[in-house]
């Protein structure tokens, strides 16, 4: 393993799979009644956030605690960050705090490969601009091996599994990232979107690209839904909301298309009735709730293998 996760892209196949085994024995460990391992205790890990989140702060919090490490919040609305005090200073002021891992979500692509050279602890990528956002990707990987049970080889990976990710690409960093995973574990990917919702740089991706869904509904085992990012949006890339859900949206008679064991996702948060209908999102095919908690045990993993802790049973390494 690298001292950092910056990028899905930098994980071999072996780093990947040796976080998926170990989010299943700590996923294992979270179902007892007392959830909390001594693994990390006495280690600080700083959660930076320069960009609004839910799912994934509270998540890297869950873990950490879960971990027995000491967690410190820090968002940039209401800190210094806010009287112009630079990415670099606010980072060596939490490493003067003493930061074993920070834990980086910013606008800007890039940010946590610059804080990297800067601070001695580790560095964990939550989702830089339109980059990466490792830690949503292998928590994707591992909620489709989960239910879908690996792929054909059945090493481990998810060989031969079809995953079609639909909707704002251009945007996603958790597309990007999900891209770079799943052919690192063998899976075979298509993008359906608009054309004015796709990088340009697309042809070199290894994956394919169609502008039908109805036309790759039946070839998916996976489904995965991207947020309509109109923060991020800087023109008007579709005619209407309802023109993009009319061509782009997953609702209860296009699910109707999928082969009886595709599963649907979506990294969250939803724009219900625009790229997923309500219905959709609350069926049983949807794994939506599964991948928050998978979320954690994913988190705790890497923190586990990146700060290198005492053993799983307590013991020390
Ligand atoms: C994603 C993100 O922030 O990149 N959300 C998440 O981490 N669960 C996707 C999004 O905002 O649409």
């Amino acid at each position: 393993m690298n001292r950092h996760l910056i990028a899905a892209a930098d994980l071999s196949r072996d780093d990947a799979l040796l976080i998926l085994d170990t989010a299943e024995e700590l996923a294992r460990m979270s179902d007892r009644p007392i959830k909390k391992l001594p693994t990390l205790r006495g280690r600080t890990v700083v959660n930076l956030f320069f960009e609004d989140s839910t799912r994934t702060r509270i998540s890297f919090e869950a873990a950490a605690k879960r971990l027995s490490a000491d967690v410190i919040n820090f968002s940039a609305k209401g800190s210094s960050v806010a009287k112009g005090e630079s990415l670099k200073d606010t980072a060596l002021t939490l490493e003067a705090m003493g930061a074993d891992a920070v834990v980086i979500r910013h606008d800007a692509s890039g940010a946590p490969h610059r804080l990297a050279g800067w601070i001695r602890g580790h560095v964990i990528n939550a989702g830089d601009g339109m980059h990466e956002h490792p830690t949503q990707a292998l928590l994707d990987a591992f909620t489709i091996r989960r239910r879908l049970g690996g792929g054909r080889s059945g090493a481990g990976g998810l060989d031969g599994v079809r995953v079609t990710i639909v909707g704002d690409v251009l945007h996603s960093r958790v597309a990007r990232s999900n891209i770079a995973l799943l052919n690192i574990l063998g899976a075979g990917v298509t993008l359906v979107a608009p054309p004015t919702l796709l990088p340009i740089a697309v042809d070199g991706w290894s994956c394919e690209v169609s502008y039908d869904l109805d036309a790759v509904l039946p070839k998916s085992d996976v489904i995965m839904m991207l947020r309509v990012q109109r923060e991020r949006m800087t023109a008007a890339y579709f005619p209407s909301v309802r023109e993009y859900s009319r061509r782009y949206g997953l609702d209860a008679g296009r699910m109707a298309m999928l082969p009886e064991h595709a599963i649907v996702m979506h990294p969250g948060p939803m724009n219900r009735g625009v790229e997923i209908a309500a219905e959709v999102a609350d069926s049983p095919r949807s794994t939506i709730v599964e991948q928050v908690a998978n979320g954690v045990s994913v988190r705790m993993a890497v923190l586990y293998l990146l700060l290198g802790g005492a053993e799983l049973t307590g013991e020390p390494r």
